[in-house]
């Protein structure tokens, strides 16, 4: 039987012990949300983002642009770097194309970066070093994680290559000691990878990229696609075929989603630790 890897039942549980976790610091955690333009997808994220915040008692500000410019949002993100009631930021993304993303990113102090894309915290992800991990990497560490699925010496095929999800994904999975394979667009015969593999995480904005020959039986299927199709919500995998075949698979929605939103929440706590000089592992 196949079983259903629920990031809404995950990230449930995890809330509760990050609540008390909260509960017991005694300064408000707050963090702030910056976004520019009118991308959909990222009004979705962002409301879901305010509402797990204030579930669980952490203040999120939300500075929103119609249009602005890469000098502009710099000055408001170094304002908030020395706002000591600021603990996190995140610009979300994507940023309209006029503005330089990584300039904005890494104008972000590290010590506030809850997203973790910040060249400081990629270095410290690469040479396997705590820090802050990228929301959507981590939040599928945990949900494998809380499935007790073992990862040492895992073939793990990742289909996607984002800066977002792709390659922070590919560290932190090496870091577990699995053998990843990064796949993308311009990768050969990606069947033949994903047939040998025991875990395929695939990121790519396509639906039904991923389809019940590709996938080895007794696999695990990690799907991070959004797709929408006649209004409905779907990821990149052929789900009631795929579901058939496989060991375990998230659904969409309900498996990455829920996940990459916890990890802003657990990111906030990291990041107030490291402000406070303490360990986060
Ligand atoms: N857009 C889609 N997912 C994310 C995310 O995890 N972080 C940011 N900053 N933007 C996103």
């Amino acid at each position: 039987m196949t079983k259903l890897l629920n990031g809404v039942d995950c990230k449930n549980k995890l809330k509760i012990k990050l609540k008390n976790k909260i509960t017991k610091i005694k300064d408000k955690l707050s963090i702030t949300v910056i976004s520019v333009g009118n991308n959909e997808a990222s009004k979705i994220y962002i409301k879901n983002k305010i509402k797990e915040c204030n579930s669980i008692n952490i203040e999120c500000k939300h500075l929103h642009y119609e249009k602005t410019t890469t000098n502009e949002l710099i000055k408001v993100i170094k304002k908030l770097n020395k706002d000591k009631n600021t603990t996190g930021i995140l610009v979300q993304l994507p940023l309209p194309k006029n503005i330089n993303e990584k300039l904005v990113i890494n104008s972000i102090d590290k010590l506030k970066d809850i997203d973790g894309l910040t060249e400081t915290n990629i270095a410290k992800l690469y040479n396997n070093e705590p820090g802050i991990i990228p929301c959507t990497a981590k939040g599928i560490i945990d949900l494998l994680d809380f499935y007790n699925i073992e990862l040492v010496g895992k073939n793990i095929t990742i289909i996607g290559r984002s800066n977002l999800v792709g390659k922070p994904l590919f560290h932190s999975l090496l870091n577990k000691n699995a053998t990843v394979t990064l796949c993308h667009s311009k990768t050969k015969n990606l069947k033949s990878i994903t047939k040998k593999s025991d875990i395929i995480i695939v990121a790519v904005g396509k639906p039904n990229l991923i389809t019940n020959d590709m996938v080895r039986k007794n696999s695990i299927i990690i799907d991070v696609g959004i797709n929408r199709i006649n209004g409905k919500i779907c990821g990149d995998v052929d789900f009631k075929k795929v579901a058939k075949k496989c060991e375990y698979i998230t659904p969409v929605p309900g498996g990455v989603g829920p996940m990459t939103v916890y990890e802003v929440l657990s990111n906030t706590l990291d990041c107030y630790k490291i402000q406070q000089n303490k360990n986060i592992r």
